[in-house]
């Protein structure tokens, strides 16, 4: 088979045919192995192929030299490198069909769906160097001897795949020219702990993520000395970290996160550091303090400890020499000291994330210049006193600022109105106070002003209108005064707004109707006068915006029982621990229950209406407007303790999403409508206290719920309050939507008033008729709109609120701290939350469960985040139905 050198100096034209004839003659010579042999093998292959959608094999014919074929590439007229990734070819596979390919070095199978058992590995051609095999349909163990049999492998990707069992411990044995070996997610278990390793010098990165490997981590690696990147993360490895591992002086990446690994951080780290660019361990129970011996790790650009159980101090010299250093994630830790102010010498971090721990003292002032790169400063919930220093206004590049839960005092400095970058200002629960700068004004990019619960006063400046991005206004339970600037309605992409619990006094200005983006109004308890908007809550028309909210985390809570006022609160809640809403002290006095949290995403329909309107404790009067029959997404609808009179317009009844609807202390009078008996989600009403007549409809939910709900109308009757007294004058009353016949006296009428009443009757129908013919001309494009809305909507019905199998009504009342909320559906917080399924649950207690949801953003990742999330609940799921479960895209 060897090629004569003479012929490399013959002329090309006659080279190529002498070199075709001398090697079939030195293949036949020999007897095997030649070109011929590698078409047979290659033709052999295409025959077990079943489909091949790209039609990438149909040009390997027989009249064409292999060297000529998709895929295939020569040297000297024989096979080298065989590359059909991401062909997507179905097909059984056995790698026998390589077996003659004697020359073959590379063969790139990656991101096919081959049924392909892993025990034909071992019938590859020798000469083969590299393997990749990722995404291919490999499945069976790992063979042991496999570098025995292949000493020339250099690279080995045999990445996403269905591999099981253990890995052998002699795998690594005689792998003396592997550089490469990734196992990453499949499917393999066992220990590794007594993997077993020679020379280990050509090793440069290996990876074992993502499987189900159980035990201590191989202390023998560390005489892989040359190793430059070691990925153990997602598997079920337990104890320390070897201490061994700061032999590997050449590492630069070590991911060991999403463990169950313990035991303390090994100073002896330090000792890679020389070379060490990343280093991750966050997802584990890793205790004890940050080494300083870290303080040598100059190259290093990412430390991430998050969600371990560190204490101690911040050992804040060490960032002194780390001017590399991109991302500090140290969120849900026990990690306490003051705030390391010494991340001024990293020039070049961008990431801050101190979320979740114990840090004390202040803010200091003179982060910047030196930590110009900021763009992200997350430090909520900690134990972080003072002020906002004004001289944050340095860190140019900031986009998020995050103190929420501290204790934070005195007012926002008007300079952070210089951070032209930012887009979110996010300081919930603090103690600030003074005006809301006009200078945010400044801030063009600002999407999220989340500043509940504060003391703030004054008026909301009109200079904040010019943040055209806004997306979603937090205000609540601060002191504002003043009106509610008609300005909002400049605002296209607002989708959450919360004003609850301040001094706003005048009306609801009109022009939030053409907040077009808007889902989430959230009003309460302040002093608003005069009569609901009609057109309020529907934006006819709105365009799909996209990304709006998107990639947040949240946290919806409904309170039970009567101890705080609204309906419920929305709050940002990224990096905050459950745990926390219970230890502050204002949210304790309300009696919350069951929190949703997740990170939101929203896919806006081309037809949207509010989904949330919580507009009570206002002294609001008129009417309910007829209208707010046509915001057909509404899911919650609150009206309570203002001064609505007047009939409840029976157009409510399309609103087939209504799960929640509380019109108590008004002074409603007339009939429940019947067209109420449509509302199948309706599981928590709530009439007490008006002045309602008539009978309760019997059909639909509104008998099922408790007498409570109906109470304090004196006239009104029937399931679930007692029967009404005269049975008989109903069928009068009931043939009328309007309800507004006084039907106790029916009985009491003559003969004589009945034909009255009925003559009147016909004419009033006659007018009505022609009237509604007119008026249904100019509604039957109105009718149109609403019923595709229907249509959109139905596809998310079967989700909306549906918790009906819970005996316990849903009683929504966020008080004091109401949160804001992306532009969130109901429905699909249910579908995040897999129908409160345990792995949504994040919590419980006496306050209830807390569950965790991802909504759906199109991405999977954040699916595998709620996966990996710990539920340290677990127990009492309630609502959990059958209908939810079908959230999988
Ligand atoms: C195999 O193909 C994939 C996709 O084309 C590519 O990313 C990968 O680097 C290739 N592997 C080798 C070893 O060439
Ligand atoms: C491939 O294998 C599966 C079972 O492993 C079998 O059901 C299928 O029929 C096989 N297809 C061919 C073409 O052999
Ligand atoms: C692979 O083949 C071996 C022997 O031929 C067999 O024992 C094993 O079950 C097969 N594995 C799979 C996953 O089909
Ligand atoms: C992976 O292999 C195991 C055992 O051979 C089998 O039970 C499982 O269904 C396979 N999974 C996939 C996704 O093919
Ligand atoms: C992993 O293997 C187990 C048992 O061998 C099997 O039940 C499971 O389906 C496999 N998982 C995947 C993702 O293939
Ligand atoms: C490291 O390699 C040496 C031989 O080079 C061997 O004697 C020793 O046992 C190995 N160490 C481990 C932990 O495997
Ligand atoms: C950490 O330890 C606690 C208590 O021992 C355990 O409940 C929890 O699952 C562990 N978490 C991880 C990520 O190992
Ligand atoms: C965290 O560490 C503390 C002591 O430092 C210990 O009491 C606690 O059990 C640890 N928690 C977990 C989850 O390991
Ligand atoms: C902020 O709180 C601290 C105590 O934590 C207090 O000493 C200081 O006077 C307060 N500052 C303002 C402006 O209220």
């Amino acid at each position: 088979m060897e090629i004569n050198p003479l012929l490399l100096f013959i002329h090309l034209p006659l080279s190529l045919i002498l070199m075709l004839f001398a090697s079939t003659l030195a293949a036949e010579q020999a007897g095997f192995s030649s070109v011929k042999t590698d078409t047979e093998a290659l033709i052999l292959f295409k025959k077990t192929i079943e489909n091949d959608p790209k039609q990438v094999l149909s040009g390997w014919k027989l009249n064409k030299s292999p060297c000529t074929w998709y895929g295939v590439s020569c040297n000297l007229g024989r096979v080298t490198q065989l590359d059909l990734s991401q062909c997507n070819l179905v097909g059984n596979l056995s790698f026998s069909v390589f077996a003659s390919l004697d020359m073959l070095t590379l063969l790139n199978l990656s991101s096919n769906s081959f049924t392909v058992n892993s025990t034909s590995l071992l019938q590859l051609p020798y000469g083969l160097k590299q393997l990749e095999l990722s995404f291919s349909g490999l499945a069976g163990l790992v063979p042991e001897n496999l570098f025995i049999k292949y000493p020339n492998l250099v690279y080995v990707d045999l990445s996403f795949n269905n591999l099981t069992g253990i890995i052998p411990e002699n795998l690594l044995i005689s792998s003396d020219k592997l550089e490469v070996l990734d196992l990453s997610f499949n499917n393999l278990t066992g220990s590794i702990a007594n993997m077993k390793v020679q020379t280990c010098n050509s090793l440069l990165h290996l990876d074992m993520s993502g499987n189900h490997i159980i035990d201590s981590l191989p202390y023998s690696l560390s005489n892989c000395t040359n190793l430059k990147s070691l990925n153990f993360s997602y598997n079920l490895l337990t104890g320390d970290i070897p201490q061994s591992f700061g032999d590997l002086t050449s590492l630069q990446r070590l991911d060991l996160s999403h463990n169950h690994l313990t035991g303390w951080i090994p100073s002896e780290l330090g000792n890679s550091c020389e070379s060490l660019v990343e280093l991750k361990l966050s997802y584990n129970n890793i205790t004890g303090t940050i080494p300083i011996s870290l303080s040598s790790c100059s190259w290093l650009q990412v430390i991430d400890f998050a969600n371990n159980n560190l204490t101690g101090p911040f050992p804040d010299s060490i960032l002194q020499n780390l001017g590399s250093l991109e991302s500090l994630l140290l969120s849900n830790n026990k990690i306490s000291g003051s705030f390391p102010a010494s991340i001024s010498s990293c020039k070049k971090l961008r990431v801050v994330d101190l979320s979740s721990n114990q840090f004390s003292g202040i803010i200091p002032a003179d982060l910047c210049p030196g930590a110009s790169s900021l763009e992200e400063l997350r430090l909520p919930d900690n134990l972080i006193t003072g002020q906002i220093p004004a001289e944050l206004s340095l860190c140019s590049q900031l986009k998020t600022i995050d103190f929420s839960i501290n204790y934070l005092n005195g007012t926002i400095p008007a300079e952070i109105g210089k951070l032209e970058n930012l887009e979110q200002l996010i300081a919930w629960y603090n103690g600030l106070d003074g005006n809301i700068p006009k200078e945010l004004g400044k801030c063009k990019n600002l999407r999220d002003l989340i500043l509940n619960n504060n003391y703030l006063s004054g008026e909301i400046p009109v200079e904040l209108f010019n943040c055209g991005n806004l997306e979603w206004i937090s205000l609540t339970s601060n002191g504002l005064t003043g009106q509610i600037p008609s300005q909002f309605g400049l605002l296209s992409r607002l989708a959450v707004l919360q004003l609850a619990n301040n001094s706003l006094n005048g009306e609801i200005p009109r022009e939030l109707a053409n907040c077009s983006s808007l889902v989430w109004l959230d009003l309460n308890s302040n002093r608003l006068t005069g009569e609901i908007p009609p057109r309020l809550g529907r934006q006819p028309g709105a365009r799909a915006l996209g990304g709006i909210l998107s990639g947040n985390t949240l946290v919806f809570v409904r309170n039970v029982g009567n101890s705080c006022k609204g309906v419920g609160g929305l709050l940002e809640f990224a990096g905050i621990r459950p745990e926390r809403l219970l230890q502050v002290p204002t949210l304790k006095s309300c009696d919350f229950t069951r929190m949703y949290s997740g990170a939101v995403l929203s896919l806006f329909t081309q037809y949207q209406t509010l989904e949330y309107l919580d507009l009570s404790y206002n002294e609001l009067r008129g009417k309910i407007p007829d209208e707010f029959g046509d915001m057909i997404a509404l899911q919650v609808l609150v009206l309570s303790h203002n001064h609505l009179s007047g009939e409840i317009p029976s157009s409510l009844g399309q609103l087939k999403n209504l799960g929640v609807f509380d019109a108590s202390h008004n002074r409603l009078q007339g009939n429940i409508p019947d067209s109420f008996s449509n509302l199948s989600f309706l599981v928590q009403i709530d009439l007490s206290n008006n002045e309602l007549t008539g009978r309760i409809p019997s059909r639909g939910q509104l008998s099922t719920l408790p007498a409570s709900q109906y109470a304090n109308n004196p006239g009104l009757c029937g399931v679930p309050l007692p029967e009404c007294q005269t049975g008989n004058d109903q069928p009068a009353t009931n043939p009328s939507e309007d309800g507004a016949n006084d039907g106790s006296r029916a009985s009491s009428s003559s003969w004589a008033n009945s034909i009255v009443l009925g003559v009147l009757i016909s004419v009033a129908s006659v007018c009505i008729l022609i009237v509604w013919a007119i008026a249904m001309r100019a509604r039957r494009k109105e009718a149109e709109e609403v019923k595709m809305l229907n249509i959109l909507q139905a596809s998310h019905a079967a989700t909306t609120w549906k918790i009906d199998k819970e005996k316990e009504p849903l009683s929504i009342n966020v008080a004091t701290f109401q949160r804001t909320l992306r532009k969130l559906k109901f429905s699909q917080l249910i579908e995040a939350t897999n129908g409160f399924s345990a792995e949504s649950l994040i919590g419980c207690g006496g306050f209830g469960e807390v569950f965790k949801a991802t909504l759906k953003d199109g991405s999977s990742v954040a699916n595998q985040e709620v996966n990996t999330v710990e539920l340290p609940g677990g127990q009492g799921i309630h609502g959990r139905n059958g209908n939810f479960g079908e959230d999988q895209p």
